[in-house]
């Protein structure tokens, strides 16, 4: 059955239309922190940050089917979702983060951060990290290091290098927030002496894409300085470590104590109803509403806000920013218990933990694929990342418990047990 519908799949979607794992696991249902394939057999989800407050939770799901079976339009019409909705997000910013708009997409939100930062700078230039991921738009993408562009990067676009665990910039953790803040300054320079000029730098605050690495909680200020100095719009792209995930803050740019003039926002948002957002303080919004006209078809939509809003509900009532904190904590307690001569560096934020695999001074790529594989066949979804794909990733949705920990620690521990040599 897996072969056949796989090979169904390739046939009508073309290659290169990837799938986690050497078996792909065929999921049919969800609920909690749960997934199960069709054969029945369950799996401890640790990968998944879209299903954000558990797969198929009872509230989101009633949210939207009600609304569905009442109306659903677009945001040309007057609507009591999108208004009530916005004015609960943005409460849950800073004061002056006070203005939204809804898309679809974490891509398309980025995409507006860029003309955001066109529209308040009268520049083009943009910057970003050299081992990060975006989204998928022909300007977002530009900013993406994983597969260059047809034609190269445009010439408007700068990536300095990403910060590190391992390898700071710099060459030590404790000068990584000042080179750091250098390489922009020098991509700045850059971009206004090739006439481009410097517009923002967009960058997600935990760099969940980087792989997670190890920072202080002051190690975006001499950052913010710089970019704030030339007259750059900070862009916080929160997709990822958004809603609570990096615990104890509802998005990763307070724990860094930032200010960004613009927050994007998609994955959890409305746990797993495609919605997305972007987060503005009013005078960036007023430049963008005026240089370009915007409209978003689907954006915004009375059963995606009523999805939304009801994650919200769930987030509140749950305490979830709060449990990612506790349970985030226990779970890198619980994993420091692993011995393995391989594990280079435990981390973690919330609940996302990281796990960096060397031998010998070098990425231990065939051990970290060997975690994945086992903990698939043993009942759990997790993920790798990192340059050279050598960094196991945890994320798990945001109601993971101890007990869920204790189980994840169990499998993790059994898969480092096997000599893979
Ligand atoms: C940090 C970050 N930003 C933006 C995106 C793009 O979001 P979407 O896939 O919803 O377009 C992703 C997707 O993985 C992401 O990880």
């Amino acid at each position: 059955m897996t072969n056949e519908l796989m090979a169904r799949r390739q046939a009508v979607l073309g290659p290169n239309v990837p799938t986690f794992y050497d078996n792909p696991v065929h999921l049919v249902r969800g609920s909690g922190v749960w997934a199960w394939d069709m054969d029945g057999n369950k799996y401890l989800d640790c990968y998944n940050n879209v299903p954000h407050v558990g797969h198929c939770h009872p509230h989101v799901v009633a949210a939207i089917s009600e609304q569905a079976a009442t109306l659903n339009t677009h945001t040309r019409y007057l609507h009591d979702g999108i208004v009530s909705y916005g004015e609960r997000l943005t409460a849950k910013f800073q004061m002056e983060l006070d203005q939204v708009i809804m898309v679809c997409s974490g891509s398309e939100a980025n995409d507006i951060a860029l003309r955001m930062a066109q529209a308040m700078t009268g520049k083009v230039g943009i910057i970003s990290t050299d081992n990060t991921y975006h989204g998928n738009t022909m300007a977002v993408s530009q900013l993406s290091s994983r597969k260059p562009p047809i034609g190269g990067y445009a010439a408007h676009v700068r990536h300095v290098p990403a910060p590190d665990t391992l390898r700071p910039v710099g060459g030590s953790f404790a000068n990584q927030a000042e080179a750091f803040a250098k390489e922009i300054q020098k991509a700045i320079d850059d971009l206004e002496a090739a006439g481009h000029g410097f517009s923002g730098f967009l960058f997600c605050p935990t760099f969940a894409n980087e792989g997670l690495p190890d920072l202080p909680q002051n190690f975006m200020r001499p950052a913010e300085r710089v970019i704030k100095a030339a007259g750059g719009v900070l862009i916080s792209d929160e997709v990822q470590p958004g809603f609570g995930r990096s615990g104890g803050t509802w998005w990763g740019h307070d724990w860094l104590g930032l200010s960004p003039d613009v927050v994007t926002l998609g994955k959890p948002m409305a746990n797993g109803h495609p919605v997305a957002a972007v987060v503005a303080r009013s005078e960036v919004m007023s430049a963008f509403r005026n240089a370009f006209g915007y409209f978003n078809t689907f954006g915004g939509n009375p059963v995606s806000c009523a999805a939304a809003a009801a994650t919200l509900d769930v987030i509140e009532q749950d305490n979830l920013v709060e449990n990612a904190r506790i349970i985030g904590g226990e779970f890198l307690e619980r994993l420091a218990q692993i011995s393995h001569s391989s594990i280079a560096s435990l981390r973690g934020r919330g609940l996302f933990v990281a796990l960096e695999l060397e031998k010998d001074g070098e990425a231990d790529e065939r051990l970290a694929a060997h975690v994945v594989e086992y903990a698939r066949n043993h009942g759990m979804l997790m993920g790798r990342t990192g340059r050279n794909r050598n960094i196991l990733k945890l994320r798990p949705p945001m109601p993971f418990c101890s007990a869920d920990t204790e189980c994840a620690t169990h499998i993790l521990a059994d898969a480092f047990a096997v000599d893979v040599t």
